[in-house]
């Protein structure tokens, strides 16, 4: 390695461990590959880690709900995210885990760094508890009625009928979305990190070049507004690490969450694979390493990144990230990523039907520096990546390689077009700067122009007419000979974002390697192989697999029969409808929650499965204060057991043999009281004047509402 090679160490925001990679996270991680691969090409030494993030109360839970301790849990889920990444040719350094024994000894030593300088503080704040589960509840496990509008089933937060916010505090009749408990107000002692005291820090470190212009103004919004202290701790019952002078306290999974991106690397250094890399945790952490440190993540964890992180590697004296890298949110055909639209893939159903080498490119071709949303719409994803990669590119080689082949397999010693290589050669050096820059598409924009020329090259010469006739030949053989030239500059670019068509082309071109510089010697003499196909077209018919097995996955997911039940809207019509939503710039997020959108499309409205239903049983529920326990016929000799909060409004006798509306496809919940399998629809400011749907005239149990 010559003197300027360069350090690097690169990110990418770690997967929580409790769901599995959708095509949302790959846009991150194929971002961050495709510049990693790149680095390296250019011969810098450039390590890319990243690790589960395997803490927190929704990763208990669900291990909780499938019956296994939670190490069995996040084990079973790395294995599924390690095979998903693999798929997607993410060639991480080191996959790791926070929950590992480099990462406990990481986040207590800067824990206790940032106590022994005065930045912790611990006082008592009161929450909401659930008594039965005797859990202290984050926001997003509280339900209950807006205290607006009384909307029933609103989280804590804000209410998505109508977009009153408030704190869970001013839920009406709130219940725990855990036990169904009523939860009540508990006083405990948090440790909290003193944030304000970095605010010098922090206002230059966001302006020293670490961030996107567009990030640092925000961030300088709420330097200006003033910074909070942050809650870092959790109280038991917690999967995360235990807080070590705080006994049944733990760190809060953000706080230990960044610090996997060092214990990564330093299980990385540990490993044979780092010995024999020569690579030194102290070289790339000390405070003042000449080493480059990048973390790619979504603009939704940007506070996290650029306010906590940095401040947290200050106090302990770590040195603190080069940049920051943000990108936008991926988009399904202009909407939100969405499981009831169906645009929610996942990396596996992707990989089930299609060639990763498409959405590497598509991701590419279509990705810049900015945090602005990538919009994914899959009919144009299919055309660009059959355009360019298998009608442009591919068809340099396979339309001329044959030709060499034939003729005894070496490319020409000559080179009748050595200025047009040589332009192509050159090109390297911005085609590099916009790697290094992240302009992805920009790159990806030059090279197609290149392989447009190289094409009409061919296309000009013709060696195909050429070959027919007599004594031609030689000349056949140097036309091939330059495309074949030009077609290995044009890999040699492609190969960070098609690592694939990249390994089979210096197969196929019998080159060791295919990195940045090699590229400046042109082949001369030099034996080639077979040309065997490299890419099929992306067909349209395996996307519209894709779709429908989501589709299924999200009904089973639901505990619905597959499809079979609910309403299909037009698929025309339905693509119309997402065509004309538009993307409502998501706010930064403040955890890993996916955002609500506050209305809904068509295609929504049209998966609500509407029934007619009688009731032919109603009764008191014995400890609800507010539930009817119902049975419902709903035709077809099928009944439902659901629980209404109407007992304010309603005797159970005054129910039984009334008509009313159900919802038949919500997903059964479980209530303390038992398996609810539905939801009446009823209207009224709440109380005891809750009115049912009644529908008159001519109804049935069974029949749909339309
Ligand atoms: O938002 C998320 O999915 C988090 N699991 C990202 C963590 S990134 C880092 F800080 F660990
Ligand atoms: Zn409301």
């Amino acid at each position: 390695m010559t003197n300027s090679t360069r350090k690097i160490l690169v990110t990418s925001a770690l997967p929580y461990a409790n769901g599995s990679i959708h095509l949302g996270h790959l846009l991150e991680y194929i971002q961050t590959d495709i510049w990693v691969r790149f680095q390296k090409s250019r011969g810098n030494q450039c390590t890319y880690v990243c690790a589960d993030d395997a803490h927190g109360t929704a990763i208990m839970l669900r291990a909780e709900k499938e019956g296994r301790s939670p190490e069995a849990q996040i084990a079973a889920v790395k294995a599924e995210h390690e095979a998903d990444f693999a798929g997607f040719q993410i060639g991480f350094d080191n996959f790791h885990s926070t929950h590992s024994e480099e990462n406990r000894h990481f986040s207590e030593e800067i824990y206790k760094a940032c106590r022994d300088k005065g930045h912790i503080a611990v006082r008592s704040i009161t929450q909401l508890f659930d008594p039965v589960k005797e859990i202290f509840l984050a926001d997003r496990y509280i339900k209950g009625e807006c205290p607006k509008c009384g909307a029933g089933d609103q989280y804590g937060d804000n209410c998505e009928s109508c977009g009153a916010t408030y704190t869970p505090a001013d839920l009406k009749n709130p219940y725990s979305t855990i036990s169904g408990a009523t939860p009540v107000e508990k006083e405990s002692e948090h440790y909290f990190f003193k944030l304000p005291d970095f605010d010098a820090f922090l206002k230059e470190w966001t302006r020293s070049g670490t961030l996107q212009d567009e990030v640092a103004n925000k961030l300088q919004e709420w330097l200006d507004s003033g910074l909070q202290e942050w809650d870092i701790s959790r109280d038991a019952p917690y999967f995360g690490f235990e807080i070590p002078d705080a006994p049944g306290k733990y760190f809060y999974v953000w706080l230990d969450a960044p610090i996997g991106y060092m214990a990564s690397f330093k299980n990385l250094c540990d490993s044979e694979q780092g010995k024999a890399a020569g690579l030194d945790f102290d070289e790339y952490w000390n405070k003042d390493s000449s080493a480059e440190l990048y973390h790619f993540i979504g603009k939704d964890i940007i506070n996290f990144h650029a306010l906590f992180w940095p401040s947290m590697l200050s106090a302990a004296e770590y040195r603190t990230p080069t940049a920051v890298n943000a990108h936008g949110f991926v988009t399904g055909n202009g909407a939100k990523m969405s499981k009831s639209r169906g645009t929610f893939i996942k990396a596996r159903t992707y990989l089930n039907h299609l060639n990763p080498t498409y959405l590497r490119y598509y991701f590419a071709a279509k990705l810049g520096s900015s945090v602005d949303d990538f919009d994914l719409n899959l009919e144009d994803f299919v055309q660009r990546a059959n355009t360019d990669l298998v009608n442009k590119l591919v068809n340099i080689a396979s339309r001329t390689a044959n030709f060499v082949k034939k003729s005894g397999g070496k490319l020409s010693d000559t080179c009748v077009e050595e200025a047009m290589v040589q332009d192509f050669i050159n090109a390297g050096d911005s085609i590099a700067a916009h790697y290094e820059a992240r302009e992805f598409g920009k790159a990806m924009k030059e090279i197609m122009a290149l392989a447009d020329r190289a094409n009409e090259y061919i296309q000009e010469k013709a060696p195909w007419a050429m070959n027919k006739e007599e004594g031609r030949q030689q000349e056949v053989i140097e036309v091939c000979s330059v495309a074949i030239n030009l077609f290995r500059q044009l890999i040699t670019y492609l190969a960070p974002v098609l690592p694939e068509i990249a390994e089979k082309t210096a197969e196929f071109l019998n080159l060791d390697n295919l990195n940045w510089e090699s590229r400046s010697t042109i082949l001369l003499g030099h034996e080639i192989n077979k040309f065997k196909p490299m890419l099929a077209r992306a067909e349209m018919d395996k996307v519209t697999a894709i779709l429908e097995e989501t589709k299924t996955e999200l009904a089973i997911e639901n505990g619905e029969k597959p499809a079979a039940e609910t309403k299909t809207a037009d698929a025309k019509q339905s693509k119309k409808q997402e065509k004309k939503q538009k993307s409502k710039g998501p706010e930064l997020r403040e955890d890993g929650n996916e955002v609500i959108a506050d209305t809904i499309e068509f295609p929504d409205f049209a998966k609500v499965d509407l029934r007619v239903a009688r009731i032919v049983k109603a009764d008191h529920v014995e400890g609800a204060d507010k539930l009817l326990q119902l049975t419902l016929d709903i035709g077809n000799g099928e009944t439902r057991n659901v629980f209404s909060g109407i007992k304010a409004a309603y005797q159970p006798e005054d129910l039984e043999g009334k008509l009313t509306i159900m919802v038949a496809n919500l997903a059964p919940r479980k209530m303390k009281f038992g398996l609810s399998e539905g939801m009446v629809l009823a209207a009224g400011p709440g109380g005891s004047e809750i009115y049912l749907l009644e529908p008159n005239e001519g109804s049935q149990p069974g029949m749909r509402v339309m």
